[in-house]
């Protein structure tokens, strides 16, 4: 599961401290002298409790049961709130071990998605709409679906010099994957700049 030393000399220039970071669903240590990075999900059990305290008080029980019954791939509702992390590991896990996607940086081991092993990535530093832009023109425009996900580099890193997905918990991220996962690892440029693209387009328009 730990990387060897040649495995390990594209950190060379990312320090080797642990750090901790953290999304909407999870908080993650990663520990790039091991090559690893543990994902833990977040349970938000008194955001739910103080929301249900809340409508009780001002007699809103429809609100309980609105909340209640909202389907688990909601980025709302209670099940979504605490366990949201916790399907998000296992559906990462059962994914990459069904289809091993090259473009999906790996994850090794998930213990019933309360904590899953990843391969340690590194940062992505592209900005914000060169990605999302770049992303968008490669899936004809089929990201939009998964926007969440896509438009962030924080999901992404690119270990040995190839872009690749390091946040793909959700369904729709994995219908994105199956139809443009090969394509965006072949053509994803990292040094795309979409100001110049569009200085580019209105010199061509005039
Ligand atoms: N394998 C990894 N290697 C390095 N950093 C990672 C790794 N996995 C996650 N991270 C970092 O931890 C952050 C949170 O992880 P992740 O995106 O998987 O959680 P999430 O809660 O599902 O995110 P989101 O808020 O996008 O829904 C990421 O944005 C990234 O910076
Ligand atoms: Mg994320």
């Amino acid at each position: 599961m730990l990387l060897g030393y040649k495995q390990l000399a594209h950190f060379s220039h990312w320090e080797k401290k642990m750090k901790f970071k953290n999304g909407r669903y999870r908080f993650v240590f990663v520990f790039p002298s091991l090559g690893i990075a543990i994902k833990f999900p977040v349970i938000r059990l008194f955001s739910v409790a103080w929301m249900i305290i809340r409508h009780i008080v001002h007699f809103r029980m429809r609100c309980i049961y609105q909340e209640a019954i909202v389907p688990s791939d909601c980025t709302y509702g209670y099940k979504n709130w605490l366990f949201g992390g916790i399907m998000a590991n296992w559906r990462e896990f059962v994914f990459f071990h069904k289809t091993k996607h090259p473009f999906l940086l790996p994850t090794r081991f998930s213990f019933f998605g309360l904590f899953n092993i990843q391969t340690a990535g590194e940062p992505c530093l592209i900005k914000y709409v060169d990605l999302w832009c770049q992303l968008y023109e490669l899936t004809d425009g089929k990201v939009f679906a998964d926007s969440h996900h896509f438009e962030n580099p924080n999901n992404f890193c690119f270990n040995g010099g190839v872009l690749r997905m390091l946040d793909y918990g959700s369904k729709r991220t994995h219908k994105v994957i199956a139809d443009f996962g090969e394509k965006i690892l072949k053509s994803f440029d990292p040094k795309y700049d979409w100001e110049e693209k569009k200085k580019a387009k209105v010199a061509q328009t005039q």
